[in-house]
């Protein structure tokens, strides 16, 4: 079978490595699975237009039912759809959104939410359509083999030789840019504070490794695998008490959650201190992710699947 596989595609992201992993699935059942970025389409005509040329796509899958989902309204062919974190937990908030995921959902022959509770949500939110939506956790692997040296990682610690502890690393690609420049202007103003560009997927699980922990303090809602791959690595994670994080951190089990700045301190110092606490978590989130994350059933998973696109 021939099929469509939209996501946002923006190099370097979680979303990538998702939709990468998933359309290697995909193949290794002995399809053709032709990953396009949504940003590439304007509209639903030129999907249709795509579909139809030839030899012919003969069903689709998307990433996202707002950002992705909608370009498919207007296809002939079977499709399916993943919830992104944010239809859920962003994009459901505004009505016009919520009105084409709806639409989306009714049309998609399954959806596959990442979580229980996202699926508890999107029947809450969206039309339901309660025995459509299967529920499969990412799948999570990790690998630290290293290639190339941090100098400038190495050079931070050297800077903050007697502090270093205290120096958080903000790494990943620059997507937005006003939010990029409001970044660099702090961090210029901030000692112990460093900013590094992205990096492939293997160098940026080496230089977690070598992390004492993880944070996440996204104040927007998503779904992270960037944690999932921190606690697989078992390094702790320290993330903001929001439903996305919460979602996939247990606080004091599989790692520790945090509402304001003074709490994170808090948090961390606890981290530093208890050691007890920091290998129970680690210990625990490692089983978590083993147990719920395994690649393995999110393959068989999405073979299932898309068989019943035919
Ligand atoms: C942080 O968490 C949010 C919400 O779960 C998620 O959307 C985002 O991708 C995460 N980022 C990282 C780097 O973990």
């Amino acid at each position: 079978m021939k099929l469509l596989f939209l996501a946002c595609l923006n190099p370097k992201t979680g979303n990538h490595t998702t939709a990468e992993r998933i359309r290697s699935y995909i193949e290794s059942a002995g399809h053709t699975c032709e990953l396009r970025d949504a940003r590439e389409f304007q509209s639903p005509a030129d999907v249709v237009n795509l579909v139809s040329e030839h030899p012919k796509f003969e069903a689709a899958l998307a990433i996202h039912l707002f950002k992705a989902g909608r370009l498919l309204m207007d296809i002939e062919i079977p499709f399916g759809v993943i919830f992104g974190g944010t239809d859920i937990n962003e994009d459901v908030k505004v009505e016009q959104k919520r009105v084409v995921m709806e639409q989306v959902l009714l049309k998609a022959r399954f959806a596959v939410a990442f979580t229980d509770k996202l699926k508890e949500e999107a029947e809450l939110f969206l039309v339901s359509q309660s025995s459509k939506i299967y529920v499969q956790p990412q799948g999570i692997q990790t690998d630290v083999t290293e290639k190339f040296c941090w100098t400038e990682f190495l050079r931070s610690s050297e800077w903050h030789c007697e502090n270093l502890l205290n120096v958080l690393v903000i790494i990943g690609p620059k997507i937005d840019p006003v939010l990029s420049a409001e970044v660099e202007t702090v961090v210029k103003r901030t000692a112990g504070v460093f900013l590094a560009q992205e990096r492939c997927q293997q160098e940026l699980h080496a230089a977690m490794k070598r992390c004492f922990a993880v944070v996440n303090s996204s104040v927007s809602e998503g779904m992270s695998a960037a944690i999932l791959e921190a606690i697989d690595l078992g390094v702790p994670v320290l993330a903001r008490n929001i439903p996305g994080n919460a979602a996939v951190v247990q606080h004091e089990v599989t790692g520790l959650l945090y509402s304001s700045p003074q709490e994170f301190v808090h948090q961390s110092q606890r981290l530093l201190s208890d050691h007890e606490l920091r290998e129970r978590v680690v210990r625990n989130g490692k089983l978590y992710v083993e147990e719920r994350h395994g690649v393995k059933q999110e393959r068989e998973t999405y073979q299932r699947l898309v068989d019943t696109l035919h």
